[in-house]
């Protein structure tokens, strides 16, 4: 993935920031996937009252994307910072999107995570390291 892609992805997803329904926490996360197809998928979080039922807007993104078809995926970016502001920080995706990564991502998935407030080019696999698969139960 060239640096313009890259940066393309980063907007999009502080745009999509602008979605996120987060009453409870007011901080406001956006994501954008890129899948192999060359479509984007964004996804902000959205809240719940009852707060276990809350979607982080790396899941509501791969939930888009799955549901319309998707089947591969290049890479994802994340942003996020307190609600009406710029994205600051850091942020990068919790330990159940993850796990929703690895079901349908490889290793070598790219993940454009936020550090100090930059945008930072990760792989799937330096965030869950040893990731339980599908395959892990063959034995
Ligand atoms: N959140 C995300 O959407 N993605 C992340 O990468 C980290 C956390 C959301 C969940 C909740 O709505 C809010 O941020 C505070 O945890």
């Amino acid at each position: 993935m060239d640096n313009n892609m890259m940066k393309a992805l980063w907007e999009r997803a502080n745009e999509a920031r602008k979605n996120s329904y987060s009453p409870y926490s007011n901080y406001a996360v956006g994501a954008a996937l890129l899948c192999k197809s060359g479509k984007i998928y964004t996804g902000a979080n959205i809240e719940n009252a009852s707060f276990s039922v809350t979607n982080c807007a790396e899941r509501t993104a791969f939930f888009k994307a799955i549901s319309e078809g998707e089947k591969e995926f290049e890479a994802i970016a994340v942003a996020g910072g307190k609600a009406g502001e710029d994205s600051s920080g850091d942020c990068t995706p919790c330990g159940v999107c993850r796990q929703v990564m690895v079901e349908f991502c490889g290793d070598s998935f790219r993940a454009i995570v936020q550090k100090n407030g930059q945008p930072t080019d990760m792989t799937l696999g330096e965030l869950l390291p040893l990731a339980f698969r599908s395959e892990s139960m063959e034995g």
